[in-house]
């Protein structure tokens, strides 16, 4: 079996984040979402991947390489433009061959796996086989309407009344079967060739369609506040591990992991959380919930349920939670005695103060 990741979406609501990387690179617990979808395809004993990559696919190559760091071989397939992910079906097809492959959305967190799904698909080899979960509000994704054992009845992408509240997943089971449905359907409504209707079409032609539950965690990581959710779920299962240099000064509460080369100086860390290789803690108050990158500079602050990406600094701030801080921007005060705010705000930037 093959797999192909999708790394090729533009991430515009994940603004102003996605203006200067991929949102497929975003850490959650400090590792790119691509190179945690990167380990769930290995778990499945998969090592031939294809990733589809658009614009940002130099950035995504410089992470990713060639994938022997993550125990994988990486074949880059370049999207002209976001034409659906059907689409990338079609480009992938040399890639492909005949082989059976599982393609996985690069911004989708399923951390519990799908190797019951993989073992399912392989045993009884339908035309497809899908991942479905089941959802509060599914119009906005692929939803799933099933039969007594699983079987699929009938898939609609983004119904305005859905008829189940299962929605599809991001991540696919296919047998060559799916060429021939790629090549067959018409762009939807928003101009893309939507696999939901690939999967539909061989539905229709009688082909056996079949869907697994995957009842673990699962977070299309679109949104900053998902992004923060899933950053949250993830340290709760971290494992304590202290690399770098904490002073005799500071307390180190629950799961903390202070990786090489970071020092914490007089600071309380409280578990989940996770303090990046070469960043520097001083007199600060850091998490529960909270992922510092690598060479960061936090000083006299109180940071909570939140992520730092690489080279941010955040100074004098001691009340911060829920927030996401890009790459080397930093967070200051306009120090003592002053009344007003500072502020240089980017493009779709987002700042919420205290009332
Ligand atoms: C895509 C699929 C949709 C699926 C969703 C999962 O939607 O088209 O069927 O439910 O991913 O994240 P998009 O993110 O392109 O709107």
């Amino acid at each position: 079996m093959k797999a192909l990741v999708l790394a090729g979406g533009s991430g515009t609501r994940l603004r102003p984040f996605s203006y200067s990387m991929p949102k497929q690179l975003i850490p959650i617990a400090n590792t790119p979402v691509l190179v945690h979808v990167l380990d769930a395809v290995r778990e499945l004993g998969v090592t031939e991947v294809g990733v589809i990559v658009g614009s940002r696919g130099p950035e995504i190559e410089a992470v990713l390489g060639d994938g022997s760091r993550f125990g994988v071989r990486i074949t880059y397939i370049a999207q002209d433009a976001p034409r659906g992910l059907a689409h990338t079906v079609v480009i992938a097809r040399d890639f492909l061959g005949d082989d059976d492959f599982v393609m996985y959305l690069g911004d989708n967190m399923l951390p519990d796996g799908v190797v019951s799904t993989a073992e399912e698909f392989t045993r009884h080899r339908p035309a497809a086989q899908v991942v479905v979960h089941k959802v509060a509000d599914p119009r906005s994704f692929g939803v799933a309407e099933l039969g007594p054992d699983g079987e699929v009845l009938r898939l609609v992408e983004k119904p305005q009344q859905p008829r189940s509240d299962l929605a599809l997943i991001g991540v696919y089971f296919f047998t060559p079967a799916i060429h021939e449905a790629v090549a067959a359907i018409e762009p939807s409504a928003r101009g893309e060739l939507e696999i939901t209707d690939a999967i539909q079409w061989l539905v229709s032609s009688g082909a056996d369609v079949r869907a697994s539950r995957y009842e673990g965690y699962w977070k299309d990581t679109g949104k900053v506040e998902d992004v923060l959710e899933c950053n949250s779920h993830l340290l709760d299962g971290l494992t304590a591990r202290v690399d770098g240099h904490v002073d005799a000064g500071s307390v180190l509460v629950g799961r903390v992991v202070v990786e090489a080369g970071a020092r914490v100086v007089r600071s309380r860390v409280e578990g989940p959380a996770i303090i990046g290789a070469g960043t520097v803690l001083q007199d600060s108050h850091i998490g529960p919930h909270t992922s510092i990158g690598r060479d960061c500079l936090v000083t006299d602050s109180r940071l909570e349920g939140s992520i730092a990406l690489d080279e941010a600094s955040v100074t004098g701030v001691r009340g911060l939670r829920n927030s996401l801080i890009g790459r080397a921007a930093s967070v200051g005060t306009t120090g003592r005695g002053t009344d007003h705010h500072c502020l240089v705000v980017g493009d779709h930037t987002r700042v919420e103060v205290a009332a």
